[in-house]
């Protein structure tokens, strides 16, 4: 897997491109998850142990992103609340989750109910997948949903992958039994080397950043390039 710089890495950048500042999207991002009681509990911790901040740092400052599978909508709102030149498009199968979602957006930010496999996908830049591909029926599923981003991105579009990792082990374990509660089913991890090839066989040229620090469940992330084809 090969490196790729955060698109606004740094204060300067953020500024440069148009960023709202994060304490201010946090705190606008917070205010419009309250009242759905524990489901607002929810959301708030899930903007914390995610950290979904650091998810938004890779996603382009413009543009039209795709968040597949959305949930609640609190990363898709976030990063629509931090970047006002993006378009946030949230897709997820849960009508409950997409009208929270909903009630919480900002005007550049739109959720559908929606199957992700039945999806004609808009033209878009960015995909993001994040804690899709484990819920899914089978790991099968997960190739084909990989696959349908990579047909509908352009060439060095992105497709960002948010993924629960296996190191260290003790939070591995963690987090499995709570995505089990929180979301009912069996859950389908890969490991790093399994998703390299994966990524690899797609033609997508990727960089693994963990995203859990002194968090503790095992959150890492994916950054994918779709490589152009050989001349
Ligand atoms: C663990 S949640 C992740 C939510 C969100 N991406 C986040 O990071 O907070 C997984 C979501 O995937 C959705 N999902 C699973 N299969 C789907 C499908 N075929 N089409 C759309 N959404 C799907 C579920 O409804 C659930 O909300």
């Amino acid at each position: 897997m090969v490196g790729l710089k955060s698109a606004i890495g740094n204060r300067q950048s953020a500024i440069a491109h148009g960023l709202v500042p994060r304490a201010e999207a946090r705190s606008r991002l917070l205010r419009a998850y309250a009242g759905h009681g524990l489901r607002s509990l929810f959301c708030w911790l899930r903007y914390w142990h995610a950290n979904v901040p650091g998810i938004e740092a890779y996603v382009p400052a413009g543009g039209t992103i795709l968040d597949l599978g959305c949930g609640h909508g609190v990363l898709t709102n976030y990063i629509a609340l931090r970047g006002p030149r993006r378009h946030v498009i949230g897709l997820d199968l849960s009508e409950q989750r997409i009208a929270i979602a909903r009630a919480a957006a900002p005007p550049n930010a739109e959720f559908q109910v929606q199957d992700v496999f039945q999806l004609s996908t808009p033209p878009c830049q960015t995909i993001i997948v994040a804690d899709v591909l484990h819920h899914l029926r089978s790991l099968e599923e997960g190739d084909e949903l990989l696959a349908l981003c990579c047909k509908s991105l352009p060439d060095n579009g992105l497709l960002i992958v948010k993924e629960i990792g296996q190191r260290p082990w003790w939070k591995f374990q963690l987090t499995r039994p709570v995505d089990t509660v929180f979301y009912r089913g069996r859950v389908f991890f890969r490991s790093p080397a399994q998703f390299a090839a994966l990524f690899d066989r797609l033609g997508l040229q990727a960089t693994f950043v963990p995203l859990h620090s002194w968090r503790p469940l095992c959150h890492i992330m994916y950054l994918c390039r779709k490589r152009p084809p050989p001349l």
